[in-house]
């Protein structure tokens, strides 16, 4: 695995980096996978949303959060006052990871090295978009962004100053101070036997996200 960094330009606006993503041969996710999924909405936004990998449906449609779970996370980010236009969404992951059983395809999580791989996508958002907000939404995109001994449970529902020294060396260049929000993922909510109390815990976190920019 090369990892991203020989495909992600030096310079060019959001726009361009999701054309040079197309090309982008850093792991081995996008042989089976339909296209990438790059980041999408505001490139102005002060805040900048993370989620782990494209899903089935965004495979398809090429959008971030357009499935089951994105349907859940529009509903409660409305719920705790955040626009989905005005932020920027994306994921630590840019090519839908899955298994072939039958006609279904299923979802498997990313491993470290995919992560780390795609990370320089992540990072040259990062650097374009200089959000003064960042949510990691589930563990893999804490991971992604705070190191491999963050934990979502833990530090979730806080604003964290970012990055600290384990996120420092993640993400090279000159990538602004921001804080960090970290939630659950909106999938773990769907998946939660309690999902009422689970859904509610995702809106009071998203909540300090709408308060920090507010
Ligand atoms: N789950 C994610 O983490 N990202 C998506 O884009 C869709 C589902
Ligand atoms: Fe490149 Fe990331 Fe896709 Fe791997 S998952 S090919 S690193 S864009």
């Amino acid at each position: 695995r090369p990892g991203a960094r020989a495909w992600v330009p030096a310079d060019g606006d959001l726009a361009a980096l999701a054309v040079a993503a197309e090309g982008c041969r850093g792991c081995e996710l996008y042989a089976p996978a339909t296209q990438v999924v790059f980041g999408a909405g505001d490139p102005g936004a002060r805040c900048l949303m993370v989620g782990e990998q494209p899903g089935d449906r965004e495979d398809v449609e090429g959008e971030p959060f357009v499935g089951p779970a994105g349907r859940l996370l529009d509903s409660a980010m409305a719920e705790a006052g955040l626009a989905r236009d005005s932020v920027w969404l994306t994921n630590a992951v840019k090519h839908f990871r899955f298994t072939e059983r039958g006609k279904r395809r299923l979802h498997r999580s990313p491993d470290a090295g995919h992560v780390t791989a795609c990370r320089p996508w992540l990072a040259a958002e990062l650097e374009r978009v200089r959000p003064e907000l960042i949510v990691a939404l589930g563990a893999v995109a804490g991971r992604a962004l705070a190191g491999p001994s963050f934990r979502v449970t833990k530090e979730r529902g806080v604003l964290l100053p970012w990055p600290d020294r384990a996120a420092r060396g993640l993400v090279a260049g000159d990538v602004p101070a921001a804080q960090l929000l970290a939630t659950v993922h909106p999938s773990a909510v769907l998946r939660s036997d309690d999902r009422e109390t689970a859904y509610a815990a995702l809106v009071a976190d998203l909540r300090v996200a709408a308060d920090a920019l507010s």
